[in-house]
Formats: C-alpha cells, structure tokens, sequence
C-alpha cells in the first residue's frame, strides 16, 4: 500500500511537472508580424556558438550539466578563452560570402558566461577572461556593415545562478549554486524571492542587450524547465516590442515568438507560419575537434534545397575556437554553400514553398509571380526529369546559371482534352548539371495551376 502511495504521487508530480511544461496554442504564428518581411526572405542565417567550451573542446554548458566535468574546471576554461585572433569582420564577410542574410551569436549559454560585459554578473568575458573584451558589439557593428541583420541567441535557464533551480530534468546536485553568490550582485534584493530576484535578472539582461545591441533578432533558448507563466512570457514579449516593435523573437520562450524553431531533424511536413531549422554542420554545437562527422557541402545544399521548398530558413552552426577563428572545413562549407546560392540566386531569395508532394520526387519552389517553377534536382536524372499534373502550358525550361540553356521537353500521355495533364519528360544534359544540386526553371503561362484529382476515366476518345 505504501509503495503504490509512493508511486502515486510520484507520478502526481511527474504529470504537474509536463503539464506545466505544455506550450501555450500557437498565438502569433497566424500572420508574419512586423520586422518579419526581412526574415521571410533571407532563407539563410549562420548560427555560432562561441563560449567558453571551446577551449577545452567539449559540449556547450551539458558537458558541465552532465558532470563530465566539474563546475569549476567547466569555468576554469577561462584562463583559455582569448579570442586573439577575433576578427568580426572576417566573419560576417564569410557569412555574406556564404549566401546568409542573418547571423545569430550566442551571448549566453545555459552555462551562463555571458560574452559581453553584463551588470548583472561578474560571469562575463571582460572580467574572467584574456580577451578582456565585449564581443557582442564588434560582432554587431561587423555585420551590420556587411548589410547583414543581426541576431543574438540568449539563454532563460541559467544553470550557475545561484537563484535558478533547474527543474524539469536535473538530476540532483547537478550543477547550480556552485557559483560565488558574489558573483551575482543584487544589492538591496534580499528581499524578493530567489524567482522574483532571477526575473529581474535575465529580463535585466535582455533589455541590456536590446539598448546596447539594437538586435534584430533575438534567439531564445532554454525554455524547457519553467512555464509561460513562470518565465512572465507574455508580459516579456510585450516589453520587448514596446522597446523595438521590430525585433523579431523565436519560439523558444514557451511559444510567445514569432516563428518556428525546428532543430536537427529537418521537418517532414512544413511546421505552420514562418519557420527556421536550426542544424549543426558536424554533430556539434561548439567547437569539438574530435568531431569530425561533417555534413558534405551537397548535404548542406540539398537540406537548404528542402528547406526552400517547404518556405523555411535554414540556420547552419559554425562552432569558432577559442581563440576566435572559424575551423578551416566549417570555412570550406560555407563557401561551396555560397558559391551555389551565387549562381542559383533566382531560386533562393525570392522563392516561395513550392508544389504540393506528388508532382515532383525531389523540393520545388515558386517564383513569387507563380509563373516559374524551380526543379531542385537532388539526384542525377536518368533519362528524363518528370513533372506531373501541370495544367499550364510550358513556355521555356531552362537550367539556373547556366545562361541561353533551353532543355527540351515533351508531354507524354493525359488526355488533355479531358483536363487529365500528361506527363512532362524534360531532357537535360549532362554537361549541364551543377557539382551538388542542378536547378531547373520551367517557366509556364498564367499562373501554375495542378491537376490534383486522384484520376477519372476519360469519357471522349477520338
Ligand atoms: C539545444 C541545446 C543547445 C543548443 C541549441 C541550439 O536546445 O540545449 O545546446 O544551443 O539546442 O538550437
């Protein structure tokens, strides 16, 4: 009987503990709010993860929060962080060389250790590290210079506040509180409560961020271990906008953003509203020379392909070292990404989601127009590429970047008579496929129109 009460309300605490991590419905994503037009556009943002573990070369703050090191190695990495050769400009000329639009930085991880120098705690890098310096805002400034819109990813949890519980999956003592409460100054708080104090803390943070950066975007993560209610959520969003109505927040504060955060697992079906999939170019965050697993430049290119042709943006990780430069493969991918987007310029930016799955076995998209269709061919064609059930009669098919091509093409079946489309089989050389992803432009009259129906029989025959 004892132990049955014992696994009751067990369970009682693990169900109170999920049904307070349940998102809030869906509130924002219905319409692109303001300071969205530039984001639906930009189809690609670097993400980068530059903090401390990068010295010793391990996962960013769960290296610490899974004891694989002890908290004060974990913030002994310090002494490392020198970030001599940082060169923001360099940066944001690469990421501009790699087709990005946006490039978001992580100012603080879960860890805590905050890359520029913030009132609100001793743990930054101007007071604990070599580098002595803000790194936020040259970061800023360079890209801004480079006409690239500006993103800053920040942490809610907070796993070395001595006011911060981790609650949801901590396992205990984990980490938390081993910090020096000096280190946190919150003269004349005592008296609020411990969750009162971090409140003022971290939204303290933001709005630092928010006056000395002028974000575009703000990057949340960490949301997981406390509810919309907890986090004042709401009240937040409201706070951010009144400061700059422009800035533009991901999902990652329980729900109260602007779009969809998406992250490793490219989406199946398109998520609903604008979206961005966060993925890692290797398998990690931050800088891990060990992990040498690289995604090839044609993975990359053909996930942006997927991600273009569900309406997304794709957000690809570089993780710098310690010292401030980017890892010479992470350099190289970029690169061949760009050189891609340089030459199929036409079908990224401007580009909508494309034809419904069915019509196509490979991503499509749209010109805005919807007179264009994009063909993203993942694979080498054998003997024809096919397009199914367009009603619309074909004016040109040409390759992107590959000036004068005219394919040739032929309709095969349907019964056009009948409404019933019949296959177009489009011819394309060899020679004029790209190294990663061919693309075809099929440009059609009026406005793309399918034939979606699931087949008839044709009732007149010549
Ligand atoms: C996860 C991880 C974190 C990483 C982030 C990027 O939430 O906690 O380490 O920064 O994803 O999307």
């Amino acid at each position: 009987m004892k132990n049955k009460l014992i696994l009751f309300s067990l369970l009682l605490s693990l169900a109170s503990s999920f049904t307070f991590a349940q998102p809030p419905k869906d509130f924002s994503f219905k319409e692109w709010t303001p300071g969205m037009a530039w984001f639906k556009n930009a189809k690609l943002g670097i993400f980068i993860h530059w903090g401390l573990y990068s010295v010793k070369g391990i996962s960013e703050s769960w290296s610490m929060y899974h004891k694989r090191i002890s908290f004060e190695d974990y913030m002994a990495q310090a002494k490392g962080f020198t970030a001599e050769n940082y060169n923001p400009q360099q940066w944001a000329k690469l990421f501009k060389e790699a087709g990005a639009r946006y490039a978001v930085l992580t100012t603080k991880h879960h860890d805590g250790f905050a890359l520029w120098p913030t009132k609100f705690s001793h743990l930054n890098v101007v007071e604990k590290t070599p580098a002595k310096q803000d790194l936020v805002g040259p970061f800023c400034d360079a890209l801004r210079q480079e006409g690239l819109k500006v993103g800053l990813y920040f942490s809610l949890c907070d796993w070395s506040h001595p006011d911060y519980k981790p609650v949801v999956f901590a396992r205990k003592g984990v980490v938390n509180g081993s910090y020096p409460t000096d280190d946190y100054p919150h003269q004349g708080l005592e008296n609020l409560s411990p969750w009162q104090r971090f409140i003022r803390f971290y939204q303290g943070q933001l709005e630092e961020l928010m006056s000395q950066y002028q974000p575009d975007l703000l990057w949340f993560d960490g949301d997981w271990e406390h509810s919309a209610q907890e986090w004042q959520a709401a009240e937040l969003r409201k706070k951010l906008k009144t400061i700059n109505r422009n800035v533009i927040l991901n999902s990652r504060l329980r729900g109260y953003g602007d779009y969809k955060t998406p992250e490793q697992g490219i989406p199946i079906t398109p998520p609903k509203g604008p979206w961005e999939f966060c993925m890692t170019i290797n398998d990690s965050w931050g800088y891990q020379p060990k992990d040498t697993n690289y995604k090839s430049s044609y993975q990359i290119i053909r996930t942006f392909s997927e991600c273009l042709a569900m309406g997304g943006n794709l957000l690809l990780d570089v993780g710098p070292k310690a010292d401030g430069t980017i890892p010479e493969p992470q350099v190289q991918r970029l690169k061949d990404l760009g050189q891609w987007i340089k030459k199929h310029e036409e079908a990224v930016y401007q580009t909508v989601a494309g034809l419904p799955w069915g019509h196509f076995y490979g991503p499509t998209t749209l010109a805005p127009d919807s007179q264009t269709i994009y063909l993203y061919l993942l694979n080498t064609p054998k003997e024809f590429v096919a397009l199914k059930g367009l009603h619309n009669k074909i004016k040109k098919i040409r390759v992107i970047g590959q000036p004068d091509s005219k394919l040739k093409w032929k309709i095969s079946g349907g019964a056009p008579w009948n409404n019933i489309p019949g296959v177009v089989l489009i011819n394309v050389p060899e020679k004029l496929l790209d190294p990663f992803v061919t693309v075809l432009a099929v440009e059609i009259e009026g406005k793309v129109k399918l034939y979606r129906a699931p087949g008839h029989a044709v009732q007149l025959n010549d």
